[in-house]
């Protein structure tokens, strides 16, 4: 569905990724871990065409989108939720989420994907005049996603869904992505709470200084000494 052939990107002097390549089939729920600073939201920036290209390519069903604006490959189904989750906060949730839905494609069926929303988020239908500002934590990331759901994407990439919430919050928001995956949307999870990152994908990149240092099969990964080491504290 997505590759990233040897992708670099650099701000100003500074190569924030090295030529880093990445594969992602549709259907399939993909981590992707590394400490601060190392590159992680870069990519997804890179992939959203937030961010420019140095060197490489990235292909999505055959087609290169190197160069695409945003709001093309939105149209595509390629949509992530950003890292802050970065909503209106003196807007209400329900206008929150139809800002999701500005696409053309997607406008007319707003109202249809807002039920769906609410159904999948019932405590936001409660909430749904209410300030997103004045939410929880977890509350404010479901609207982030609810709202990236709005845009019906096939590809969602997920910049830390869960910082700052709390272990109940943050379990409950995994819990949500691993629907969201069972309902055949392909997931690109990053995440620092790296052992149940690892629990609910199938495979899994680790980003180091803008490397790609190691992947593979999530169990694989759980095991792998500098994994433990590195991320999980043992
Ligand atoms: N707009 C920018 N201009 C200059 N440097 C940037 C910019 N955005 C990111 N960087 C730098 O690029 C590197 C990678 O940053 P990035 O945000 O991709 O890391 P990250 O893995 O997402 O980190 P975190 O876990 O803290 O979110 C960092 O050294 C960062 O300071
Ligand atoms: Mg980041």
């Amino acid at each position: 569905m997505l590759s990233v052939e040897n992708l670099t990107v650099c701000y100003g002097q500074m190569k924030a990724l090295r030529s880093v390549s990445i594969e992602i089939s549709a259907g399939q729920m993909v981590a992707l871990i590394g400490a601060n600073g190392s590159g992680k939201t870069t990519l997804l920036n890179a992939i959203s065409g937030l961010v420019p290209i140095e060197e490489g390519r990235i292909i999505w069903e055959d087609q290169s989108l190197n160069g695409f604006p945003p709001d093309k490959l939105c149209r595509k189904g390629i949509i992530q939720v950003p890292e802050g989750r970065k909503l209106f906060p003196s807007m209400t949730v329900e206008e929150n989420l139809i800002m999701g839905a500005y696409h053309p494609n997607v406008r007319k069926k707003a109202q249809e994907s807002l039920q769906k929303v609410f159904s999948s988020f019932p405590r936001l239908a409660d909430r749904r005049r209410q300030f997103a500002g004045s939410l929880s934590g977890g509350e404010q990331q479901m609207v982030a996603m609810g709202r990236a759901l709005m845009a019906k994407p096939r590809l969602l990439m997920l910049d830390e869904p869960s910082l700052g919430l709390s272990p109940k919050a943050a379990a409950e928001i995994f819990e949500i992505i691993r629907e969201l995956n069972k309902e055949g949307i392909t997931i690109l999870l990053v995440s620092q709470e790296v052992m149940q990152t690892l629990a609910i994908t199938t495979y899994g990149y680790v980003l180091e200084n803008g490397v790609l240092v190691l992947q593979g099969d999530c169990k694989q990964l759980q095991e792998d000494p500098k994994v433990k080491t590195s991320y999980l504290g043992m």
